[in-house]
Parts: structure tokens; sequence; C-alpha cells
């Protein structure tokens, strides 16, 4: 991957592999020919955070890894940024392509704008309308700066026009992570294959699950950071799988808030584990799950509860029922279409809405439109048409 003037493409954090992973193979294909350079910032590094998903999701070893790690939103950003200014400087792309929302996205968006070098933000448009997200903040803004804008839906677009981003500009493709799902879905091992490997020591968890079970993910700063909302939302779960089995993969975020993360061991910490653990074995905490595994389990479950983005869409492509923990979406397609239900964070709402599907009331979905698995072939035949021959 070493040509004069690349397209740099950017990963950063979990959810970025699954989306990059379908667009590099787009891009080098043959018919399409591009040079690209993978860049990692490094913002996610743990085995189970990043580099599990590399392998499984057949992704290159990055051209360029950044090392950043972890820190505040401010000096994650401005550590990304630095860094990438010399890879940029260094290889002189004719563009950078970056994924998502997360921190790596805006910081290497907006280091490539100012150098003039041509932006292409891939799931652009999404908007909750919730400032309060950091994800929020990093949409808009890259957005902002971007030259071509590939969407996920229609409605995207006009959210960008609405904030003066001209239509040119806008390309609805589809979704790039629905690509890889429709690849890997014949690969992904079964629940209990998932479970043996997860909880080796413990015999009864495939046997707990085998009458149905939900899956919950669950790490967004404004469900975790505070604990007694956090403490809430254990709880509401706890009940929950009183009902049906919960298979919890804890995101490290959630983990550092439930069982302190060897720094800071306080009382509240404590608390919070030992509610996880009296909740018993039908509440069953794991450590985060592979690509694979985690839509092996999704793709069987009875219901999702969730506050990510990407398992939003991924449970509407799956047809699989999903409770969304979070006042808003930046995915209402999921809701209008799919099989997505915005609750809230209140306990009373998220109970009522688990029953009614466990009652046979979730709703069954429909496709979004151009969620086929080729959205990555038409990125490729936009991006080919403008840096095929340079
Ligand atoms: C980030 C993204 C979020 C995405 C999520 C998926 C931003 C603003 N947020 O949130 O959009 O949904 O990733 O995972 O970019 N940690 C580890 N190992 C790792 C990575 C992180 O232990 O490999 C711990 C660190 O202690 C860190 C915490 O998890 O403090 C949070 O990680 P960070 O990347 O800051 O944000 P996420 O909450 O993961």
């Amino acid at each position: 991957m070493n040509h004069i003037s690349p397209i740099l493409c950017v990963v950063g954090a979990r959810p970025n592999f699954m989306k990059m992973a379908a667009i590099l193979p787009a891009l080098t294909d043959p018919a399409c020919g591009l040079a690209v350079r993978l860049v990692h910032t490094g913002q996610h590094y743990d085995e189970q955070m990043n580099d599990a998903f590399f392998r499984q999701l057949g992704m290159p070893r990055p051209d360029d890894n950044l090392g950043v790690g972890s820190g505040s939103h401010a000096q994650q950003t401005a550590a990304i940024m630095t860094r990438f200014e010399k890879v940029v400087d260094e290889h002189r792309p004719r563009a950078i392509l970056v994924v998502g929302d997360v921190n790596s996205t805006i910081a290497c968006a907006l280091v490539a704008a100012k150098k003039g070098v041509a932006v292409i933000h891939v799931e652009a448009g999404l908007r909750s309308y919730d400032r309060a997200m950091p994800e929020e903040i990093n949409r808009v803004l890259t957005d902002q700066i971007s030259d071509f804008l590939f969407t996920t839906e229609r409605h995207a677009a006009d959210n960008l026009h609405a904030e003066g981003i001209a239509r040119q500009r806008v390309h609805f493709v589809g979704n790039v992570m629905i690509d890889t799902l429709h690849r890997l879905l014949p690969q992904a091992p079964t629940p209990q294959e998932v479970l043996a490997k997860a909880l080796p020591s413990s015999d009864d968890a495939a046997s707990l699950t085998a009458g149905g079970y939900g899956l919950v993910t669950m790490h967004r700063p404004s469900n975790v950071d505070d604990p007694e909302v956090l403490e809430r939302l254990l709880r509401c779960l706890g009940e929950i799988s009183a009902e049906i089995p919960l298979l919890f993969p804890v995101h490290p975020r959630t983990r550092a808030r439930i069982f302190g993360d060897g720094r800071d061991n306080s009382s509240r910490e404590s608390g919070l584990a030992a509610l996880l653990s009296k909740t018993g074995q039908r509440l069953i905490a794991l450590p985060p799950l592979g690509y694979l595994e985690m839509l092996g389990l999704m793709s069987k479950a009875t219901l999702v509860l969730t506050d990510s983005g990407g398992i939003q869409e991924e449970t509407t492509s799956l047809g699989v029922a999903c409770i969304t923990m979070r006042e808003n979406t930046e995915r209402p397609i999921t809701v209008t279409e799919g099989t997505n239900t915005i609750v809230g964070s209140d306990p009373e709402a998220i109970r009522r809405e688990a029953t009614a599907i466990l009652g046979g009331g979730g709703k069954s979905g429909r496709i979004p439109e151009l969620w086929d698995g080729r959205a990555a072939e038409r990125i490729a035949a936009v991006l080919r048409t403008h840096f095929g021959s340079a």
C-alpha cells in the first residue's frame, strides 16, 4: 500500500473497524484501483477492543499506528492531531477518509482540512440533536469540513442541507457496516459456542440461555458515568433478567465504573459490583466480545438492550427487537423502518418495553433502502471518478 499520494484511511475506535473492513477492499479492488494507506490512531488498543477485531474482519495491519491511547477528550484529540499531521506531511495524501463519529474522526478531518487535503466522511449527516453527546459534536464538525459526504439514509441529506452543506457534496450510498455484517454473518459462532469460550468456568450458562436470552450493551457516558444512573439501570436490568436471562458484554468504560479501574476502588464501585453479582446468574457479565461473537449472540437474541449507535442498525438489519436506552437517536430510520424503540433511561419505560417484546409485541421492521451489502462499492465508484486518474 505504499503508492505515491494515497488516500489515508483512518480508524481509531472499535465501531470504526467493521466500517473500514468493507471500504478498504472496495477501494483497492482492481476495478477501482485507488492507492490507500491505513492509519490507526490507537484510540482503542486492548486485545479485546482492537486486535481481535482486526483478525476477524480480515483487516490488514495498519501502515501507521499513532498509539495515542486513552485520555480526556482534549488530550486524546490533541494527541491524534499532532501525530496525524506528521503522517499527512510525510505521505501527502490526495484525500483522507474518516468514518463515524469518534474522536479520531474529527481530529484527523480537522488536520486534513487545514492542510487543504480533501476530507471524505462515511456515515455523514446523522444527527441526534443532542450536543451533550461528544459524538454529536464530532459529527457536526466533521461534516462541516468534509468534501465528500456519504450517507446511510436519505434523511441525512436534509440534516446536512439545513446546516448549509451543498447537496452536490452528499452521496446516498447505504450502510457499509451492513456490508460487513452480510459478509461475516455466516461465520458467526452459535450462542453456545460464544458462552463456552467467554465463560469457560461456568457450565450452565449455555443451558440457562437455551430458552431465549436478551443481549445488553451499555457504555455511553450519560448512562455509565453517573453512579446513580448506572445503579438504576443495573437494577432495572436485574429485574428484566427475572423474565429472561441477559448476557452483558461489559465495555471497559462501564467495567471501570462498576468494578473500579484498579486506581479508585470506592465503595460505590464495589456496591455496583455486588449488585451485578446479586442480580445473579441471570444478568451475566461477559468480557468485551469479538465482532463474530457479538454477531452470533445478536442474531439469535430475543431482544437487545443497548445505548450503542451501531447495534441499533445491526439489529434492524437482523430483524431483532432493539430497546435503545437513550433519549434520542441519530439513526431514526432504525425506528421508523427497523426494529428499534427509543425508551430513554427511565427504568419503568425500559421494563415496560421489554415486557411487551417478551409478550410478542416486538416490531418486525423492514430493511432500509440500500442496506444491501453493497454500500462500499458505491463509495468506491464515486471516489474513482474523482481520484482515479490523479
Ligand atoms: C468511544 C467513542 C464512542 C464509541 C465507543 C465504542 C468517542 C468520543 N467515543 O467511546 O463513540 O461508541 O468508543 O467503544 O470517540 N479503554 C480500554 N481499552 C481500550 C479503549 C478504551 O480500557 O482499548 C478504556 C479507557 O480507560 C478509556 C475508556 O475505556 O478511558 C473509554 O475509552 P474512549 O476511547 O475514551 O471512549 P469510549 O467510551 O470507548
